[in-house]
């Protein structure tokens, strides 16, 4: 019923020069960025935050999409103004994280399972007349001894899955986000494995429960080795590595492929991200960073106003970074 408007949102997302800004930490994420730079946080403070980045003139000009969270879809700007209307007004697309978080898998240790099925679709109901036409859910894998198991892919693909086929009824294109963390000392050949195997189960499952392609995003990892593991990867070593499991498991009428950037420095995945831009693939390909476009720019902010215009110069650097390379035009030299 809905499916040209899905499809058409689906390319506005992945269109030529622009990326998506995931704005969508939870309560706990969003507090523990700030008191690493000293600010308190409480609900005004993540308010700041987010008017601190929707704010910047221009910001559509690299932007298809912002990931809210469910509070911040719900906040108005200090004049009053909802931050959904800003975003709206400047023709980017708003979308919303719908998942609950990740909690632990039962009776298997150290893997998760996102939570947030129950109650969906009157929650999607309620955020598509607030204005949202796109949404996330993130599971989360982890690579250790014996990890992931059979039953963390298949669980996690299966909720994926109904999300994602809850969001298509409601006229919402989903963001399907399984997650491959870099924590640990795994080498890229794990990760490769790791991405791959969910990738191949979570598009059976999406195919099985008959959900539409075109009218849907990819949002993964990249293929890295651990971030405690001896032998780092290359740019290009971390690009064919990514397109490989892609070419093996993503199905070609996926409408794009967005990427996190899972706790490499912006610099990094901002290389890495024009590594693997530059390799044609069947599938448009860019960025939906929070830590590596919003990081520096806090940094530098720190909850002192007066440095506003300081932090809103250093996203508005990392965005056309980014922007760069997600057109695989970037130079390190551009830094
Ligand atoms: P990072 O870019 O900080 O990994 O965040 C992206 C995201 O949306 C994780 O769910």
């Amino acid at each position: 019923m809905h499916n040209e408007e899905l499809h058409k949102i689906a390319k506005q997302l992945v269109a030529e020069n622009k990326g998506i800004l995931a704005a969508d930490e939870s309560i706990s994420s969003a507090n523990k960025r700030l008191s690493d730079v000293g600010v308190e946080g409480t609900e005004d403070n993540r308010r700041r935050y987010r008017q601190l980045f929707f704010w910047i003139p221009k910001i559509e000009e690299g932007l298809s999409g912002v990931i809210l969270h469910d509070e911040t879809i719900r906040q108005n700007d200090e004049n009053g103004k909802p931050f959904i209307t800003i975003l709206i007004e400047k023709g980017i697309i708003p979308g919303i994280k719908v998942d609950l978080g990740a909690v632990n898998l039962p009776l298997f240790s150290d893997e998760k399972i996102t939570e947030g099925l129950d109650g969906l679709r009157g929650r999607l109901k309620e955020y598509y007349k607030m204005g949202a036409r796109f949404a996330k859910w993130r599971a989360v894998i982890t690579i250790g001894d014996g990890i992931p198991s059979d039953a963390c892919l298949d669980a996690n693909a299966y909720v994926l899955a109904q999300y994602s086929a809850l969001c298509q009824e409601a006229g919402i294109v989903p963001i399907v986000e399984p997650e491959v963390l870099m924590d640990g000392d795994h080498t890229i050949e794990r990760c490769e494995k790791a991405t791959g195997a969910i990738l191949k189960r979570l598009f059976a499952e999406l195919v099985k429960y008959r959900v539409d392609l075109e009218g849907l995003i990819l949002k993964s990892n990249m293929v890295i080795p651990g971030k405690d593991c001896a032998t780092q990867a290359t740019p290009e070593e971390i690009a064919n590595a990514t397109l490989r499991v892609f070419h093996n498991s993503v199905p070609e009428s996926v409408a794009g492929i967005v990427f996190l950037s899972g706790g490499q420095s912006p610099k990094d995945a901002t290389e890495n991200l024009n590594a693997i831009c530059k390799q044609a693939g069947p599938w448009p390909m860019t960025f939906s960073y929070a830590r590596a476009l919003q990081a520096p720019s806090l940094e530098i902010w720190r909850g002192d106003d007066g440095k506003l215009q300081e932090a809103r110069d250093m996203f508005l650097k990392r965005l056309h970074l980014s922007v760069k390379a997600r057109n695989g035009e970037y130079r390190s030299e551009m830094e």
